[in-house]
């Protein structure tokens, strides 16, 4: 029997330590960073009091009851099952793709990415001064694809990596399976390695509507590298782990080249709670999953009521709302507009590429209380 999660309150949310409840003022409504409202799920709670109790805090070392629990895991909810034996740990999925990239090209070498996309994906590829590729997803009704022939026009002119957001934020599109195997093609025709960055994975709504890059085909098993990680699907981003994965000799090879301090730099903490959020939280996810499908729901509702002018898609996964506001004239910055005026905190669209000024990011894995709170602030500010 699946139970709904229910948030937390506003005023033990507001005695949280975390970046959303920290960053800024007491007015202010935070619906930015992608961190959730919700009490932990039993398991994690459980296994890391466990470790507390035992003053069991060292460092991490072996823990391949991480790459089993994934292994079952993914089975049981994609049907794909990964090789255990090609598993790494790494610090987090940022530590991850920066460190395979430092391993894969050299400074100066073309990464692409797909705007609109998560900022750190742009941030990543700076930090190992790389040039960016920016090959922008098309865009019809706020359903966003994959543009297979400007993408293949890049990678001939040199493209060595490429950083798939898998399912893709902000946009909350989960790409089918048959422009993956597309896309796997054409990597291995011009030698691209994608990098799959399959974090929000879990939180697809319907299972099978998302297929792991490496499960598309045996061209992807050539050209990917997938990294993900628990830290989005059960909150656990403080904790700091996350899993790399091949399943090819040659890549295998290849993210054994990265420094032993990728592993040591994750956290004992991070690899216990994730295995128990893989190994005994599947109910608590499904429970979730119903709580944040009446949210995307409710989020719906409250634009058509109250911001009918504000163009929304409900999305295919997780709890980021990506809202076009340029019919309301709110200028270059629509969240500097709505946290000034109507102390909501938001991400602007500016942060996830260049052409989306005119849209906000807005985060509703909370209370309907707070959704409904943020929504009718920013319905004021105008
Ligand atoms: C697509 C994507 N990748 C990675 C991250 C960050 O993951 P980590 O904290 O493990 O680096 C986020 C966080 O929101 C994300 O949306």
């Amino acid at each position: 029997m699946v139970e709904i999660v229910r948030a937390l309150t506003l005023s033990e949310l507001k005695q949280r330590k975390s970046v959303k409840w920290r960053q800024f003022p007491q007015d202010v409504l935070p619906l930015p960073v992608a961190e959730m409202d919700f009490a932990s799920a039993p398991a994690i709670k459980a296994a890391l009091l466990d470790m507390v109790e035992r003053s069991d805090t060292g460092y991490l070392g072996p823990f391949p009851e991480l790459f089993e629990a994934f292994a079952k895991f993914s089975t049981q909810r994609w049907g794909w099952q990964p090789d255990i034996n090609q598993m790494r740990i790494a610090t987090d999925v940022g530590v991850g793709i920066v460190e395979l990239m430092r391993v894969l090209i050299k400074p100066g070498e073309k990464v692409m990415l797909n705007s609109p996309v998560y900022e750190n994906i742009w941030r990543w590829i700076t930090e190992v001064s790389a040039t960016t590729v920016d090959t922008p997803l098309i865009e019809e009704d706020l359903a966003y694809r994959l543009d297979l022939a400007a993408i293949e026009k890049e990678y001939k002119n040199g493209v060595k990596v490429h950083i798939l957001c898998h399912p893709h934020n902000p946009v909350g599109v989960i790409f089918d399976r048959q422009q993956l195997a597309s896309l796997a093609e054409l990597a291995k025709r011009y030698q691209v390695v994608i990098l799959s960055d399959e974090i929000h994975a879990p939180l697809s709504y319907d299972a099978k509507s998302f297929t792991p890059f490496l499960e598309v085909s045996d061209v992807a098993k050539e050209v990917g590298i997938i990294v993900t990680s628990a830290s989005k699907s059960f909150n656990l981003a403080g904790l700091k782990c996350a899993v790399i994965i091949t399943e090819s000799t040659n890549m295998w090879q290849k993210i054994n080249t990265m420094p032993p301090a990728v592993t040591w730099r994750a956290s004992l903490f991070g690899a216990v709670a994730s295995t128990a959020a893989y190994s005994d939280s599947s109910d608590w996810l499904d429970g979730l999953l119903k709580t944040l499908d009446e949210n995307r729901k409710l989020v719906d509702n409250l634009i058509q009521s109250k911001l009918p002018g504000v163009k929304y898609r409900i999305p295919d996964f997780g709890y980021l709302a990506w809202l076009d506001m340029s019919n309301l004239g709110l200028g270059d910055d629509p969240a500097a507009w709505i946290l000034e005026k109507g102390k909501v905190a938001l991400n602007g669209g500016v942060l996830y590429g260049p052409k989306h000024k005119s849209f906000i990011r807005l985060n509703f894995g909370t209370s309907p209380e707070l959704i409904t709170e943020g929504i009718s602030r920013i319905t004021k500010s105008l």
